[in-house]
């Protein structure tokens, strides 16, 4: 496989040309970049995909910024020795806000990243009243509220930051659900009712295991609200980088999953797994350094 890169050039659609079958990793802390890796499966499904989950050190949302940026650096030095993917798809709110550019700067494998749907969001809205969740790393960071006062000046973002609801979404697919009480509780911060009788209309869903929990999030949402996915733009943007489906392509290309203490692996999530097309699934263990 391989990959023209222009003298130079950084991530520009023209710059990027893969031949067929690129391989695509596709890193999150844990299962939330699934959702991701669905929407890049339905736009270049002839690709070799490695889905890769950091889950010994879930959750992301909870570590110090320098922490983060030095769990990353490591386990990508591994995760591209070993799979010498094409491209990387930070599939994690939390690590895109942070890490990118040391990992652009470490790396010549393109990367390309998921950063909270700010702009979309502010383009859905009619009330002017809009949320954006996340984990409390992601509502933090400078980048999220840069991004808020570039794209949605004009709207009133009530910024989220979920301590529990990752984790409720890893639990779902592992086969073991959080009761609707619960997370209609950890989500009832996002839902703002003016005195002039404006309410929320739209949410962001800036991290990537909350679309895994979208039709539950809708049933207890106390009123209807668009919620924003960014997958299918990012699918979209890696799309402009590799190209499109090729005509010739006429298979599917094979899909891994590692993980790097592998302690989620449940039966239950094996099967959600195998679902989505992972059926060949290891553990890659990167520990995390002695506190
Ligand atoms: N899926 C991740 C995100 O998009 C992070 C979840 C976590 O590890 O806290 O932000």
């Amino acid at each position: 496989m391989r990959i023209d890169l222009m003298a130079g050039a950084s991530l520009s659609a023209a710059a990027l040309r893969c031949a067929a079958e690129p391989t695509i990793l596709v890193f999150d802390s844990g299962l939330g970049g699934l959702t991701v890796l669905d929407a890049l499966r339905r736009a270049r499904p002839d690709a070799r995909y490695v889905y890769v989950g950091d889950d010994a050190a879930f959750p992301y949302g909870r570590l110090s910024e320098a922490t983060l940026v030095a769990r990353v650096l490591t386990v990508m030095e591994r995760l591209v020795a070993t799979h010498r993917p094409d491209l990387v798809v930070i599939a994690c709110n939390t690590a895109s806000t942070l890490v990118l550019p040391a990992l652009r700067q470490r790396f010549t494998t393109p990367f390309v990243g998921v950063v909270p749907p700010i702009k979309p969001a502010a383009e859905a809205t009619r009330t002017r009243l809009v949320t954006l969740l996340a984990t409390p790393g992601t509502v933090a960071r400078s980048y999220t509220r840069d991004l808020i006062a570039t794209y949605a000046g004009a709207c009133a973002v009530t910024l989220v930051g979920s301590q529990n609801l990752a984790g409720f979404a890893e639990a779902e697919l592992a086969g073991a659900p959080v009761d609707d009480a619960t997370l209609a509780a950890e989500i009832a911060p996002c839902f703002v009712a003016e005195a002039d009788g404006r309410r929320t209309d739209v949410v962001c869903l800036a991290c990537t295991h909350y679309p895994l929990l979208l039709p539950r999030l809708q049933a207890v949402a106390p009123w209807p609200v668009t919620w924003i996915d960014p997958a299918p733009a990012i699918a979209r943007r890696v799309v402009q980088l590799i190209g499109p489906l090729p005509r010739e392509a006429d298979r599917h290309g094979a899909a891994l999953g590692a993980f790097t203490a592998g302690t989620c692996l449940t039966d239950a999530l094996r099967t959600a797994l195998a679902a989505r097309g992972i059926g060949d699934v290891a553990v890659e263990a990167v520990p995390l350094p002695m506190q």
